[in-house]
């Protein structure tokens, strides 16, 4: 991590009231002293995400993310530990302090390379542009009936065939080979030259929130493989993280995405004056870009190709935008077409009538199934209502559960009251399949390393670890109580590092606030040191005997792990083990 001075890091903190900024993300109510609201990094229905202002830090007694007010907005932002601060410091006025070299030399990196990006995308507007180079990709752009003010729009480009166009250039403005090939505009070839990344392919660039070009999509122009070559990840790109034309779609404010499958379908889309359309990068949809779409819209429709890939990436958007509780239509374009294709034949007020005909995810897996059987015969029957009590189970809501189990009923001739059994049998299966997973999920958390061989054992030593630092936290004046723990005491190494840098600050008469560890550990730890804290609230009393007692346990542990595994103790030493201190 960069080192920003911690007196500055004090200030930042200082200066964001935490409870206002999360505010802004998250409705809290006021619960005996804190703040709780719903998670904004997990799906939940009752809130266990707290705001502590007394230690300015947070924590989601669900999911198990927390940190203090650099870290929400590092999670919320998709910022790196050091733009979060950035942007607080922003907020509050005050100007950053002089960078660390490395810190400077990454940073100065990326605005190079940004720079790069910026320069090839005008080099491959001015090649469309061009007479005589750019002719082929003028004509394929007229066949996919674009019009000029969208190429202009989009800023679409053309990479002009041969190996090395676009390398000579760069180099002529300025830039370094290295830096050509860390952007991903050009790879090294065997011979060792650096060679063009995309060639003879029209250009998409990919422009981020705020207006960088940070990567490319590019199309051949013809039937050969692979259609589409996207820009691999960068310093100043993530695939997972971005989507083609959000920069665009988020100034819409109508409340709806719409989620196409590539760049054709959005640009079409938007040349049609839907300019709430965006794209994944040739990747089926992330749980980041869902989260991302879902902070600018509440609906979000789905338009893919209704193939067989196209059915499978749908589950996984329904998936994703279900998790957090967001209202998704699926676009049934007919057979075989894409809203791209479905445009260019119907026009766009068709397409607006196909948009609001958007079918819940329950009636488009119920019409896929439906295609699939013959509800003629008893078997279509019985394989129809096997699968469409799944579909339905899923469903949160009961009074829905009850309305698809009637029109279940209608379709099958088959009770109501029956299939609502089977449904309420599935979703009991589901609740306990749930349930299972949130203890898994739990369980991972905690990650109790496998030390002794026997697992309470070792969840009691971590709780103690936990303990100690939970109480070294609050009372700085018990490291004397803790004396002679070392780290080595400790079997996992969260803990310890946790523990090292806590006893440290103490040492030196510094303070131990959760902000004040951003220069001793890393912003996982800093997270970590947070949920210990808020979980320490619900089960310490923060008394120094209770603290000798966490002292004793880790001692004894440590006793048994140089005695090797359990099963190797003599009865003494396993009776030793559970005496009570
Ligand atoms: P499609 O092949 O469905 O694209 O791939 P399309 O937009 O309809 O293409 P046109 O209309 O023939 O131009 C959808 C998306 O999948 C990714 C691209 O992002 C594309 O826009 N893709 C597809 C790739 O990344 N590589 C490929 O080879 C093909
Ligand atoms: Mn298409």
């Amino acid at each position: 991590m960069a080192r920003i001075p911690e007196s500055f890091i004090k200030d930042v903190v200082d200066r964001s009231d935490i409870e206002e900024l999360i505010g802004r993300y998250v409705e809290l109510k006021r619960s005996s002293g804190n703040y709780v609201g719903l998670c904004p990094f997990h799906s939940e229905k009752t809130p266990s995400f707290t705001v502590f202002p007394d230690t300015r830090s947070f924590y989601c007694f669900g999911c198990g993310v927390g940190g203090d007010v650099i870290t929400f907005v590092s999670k919320m932002e998709n910022l790196s530990y050091v733009d979060a601060v950035k942007m607080l410091a922003e907020r509050a006025g005050m100007s950053m302090p002089a960078e660390d070299p490395a810190a400077a030399a990454a940073s100065k990196q990326r605005e190079t390379i940004l720079k790069a990006n910026r320069e090839a995308a005008r080099y491959y507007h001015a090649c469309l542009k061009d007479e005589k180079l750019g002719l082929a990709a003028r004509e394929y752009i007229a066949k996919r009936r674009l019009s000029a003010a969208t190429v202009t729009h989009f800023g679409l480009g053309f990479a002009p065939d041969g190996w090395d166009n676009l390398v000579k250039h760069l180099k002529y403005k300025g830039f370094s080979e290295a830096d050509i090939i860390t952007s991903g505009l050009a790879r090294r070839s065997k011979t060792g030259g650096a060679i063009d990344f995309f060639r003879n392919r029209l250009i998409f660039p990919i422009i981020d929130l705020r207006g960088n070009v940070i990567a490319f999509g590019g199309r051949v122009l013809d039937n050969s493989l692979p259609k589409y070559l996207n820009s691999s990840d960068t310093p100043v790109f993530s695939k997972k993280n971005n989507l083609f034309a959000l920069n665009f779609a988020k100034n819409k404010g109508n409340d709806r995405l719409i989620l196409a499958e590539g760049y054709m379908d959005v640009i079409s889309m938007h040349q049609a004056g839907f300019t709430e359309a965006v794209a994944t990068l040739g990747t089926a949809i992330t749980p980041e870009q869902a989260r991302i779409m879902s902070r600018y819209a509440k609906k979000i429709v789905v338009a893919y190709d209704t193939d067989r890939a196209g059915q499978e990436a749908v589950k996984k958007a329904n998936r994703l935008f279900g998790e957090l509780s967001v209202d998704v239509k699926i676009l049934a374009v007919s057979e075989g077409k894409d809203p791209d294709e479905f445009i260019r034949e119907n026009g766009a007020e068709k397409f607006e009538m196909l948009l609001e005909g958007a079918k819940s995810r329950l009636d488009y897996e119920l019409g896929i199934l439906r295609k699939t059987v013959d509800l003629k015969t008893p078997e279509g029957k019985i394989n129809y209502l096997r699968e469409a009590v799944k579909s339905v189970a899923k469903e949160h809501s009961a009074v829905t559960r009850e309305v698809y189990a009637a029109v279940l009923a209608g379709e099958t001739g088959v009770s109501a009251e029956q299939i609502k059994k089977d449904i309420d049998k599935v979703v009991g299966i589901n609740g306990k399949k749930e349930a299972l997973n949130e203890i898994k999920e739990a369980e991972k958390k905690l990650a109790v390393p496998d030390v002794y061989g026997d697992r309470s054992l070792e969840m009691r030593t971590v709780k103690a670890e936990e303990g100690i630092i939970a109480a070294l936290l609050k009372n700085n004046d018990y490291l004397h109580t803790v004396d002679g723990v070392g780290p080595d005491l400790f079997i996992t190494e969260k803990n310890r590092r946790v523990f090292e840098a806590v006893a440290e600050r103490i040492k030196n008469g510094e303070e131990t606030e959760i902000y004040s560890f951003a220069g001793d550990l890393s912003p996982e730890d800093i997270s970590h040191l947070a949920a210990i804290d808020a979980r320490s609230r619900l089960t310490q009393k923060f008394t120094k005997r209770e603290t000798a007692d966490y002292v004793a346990v880790l001692k004894e542990a440590s006793e048994v792990k140089s005695a090797g595994p359990l099963n190797e103790l003599s009865d003494d030493e396993f009776r030793k083990l559970f005496k009570k201190k």
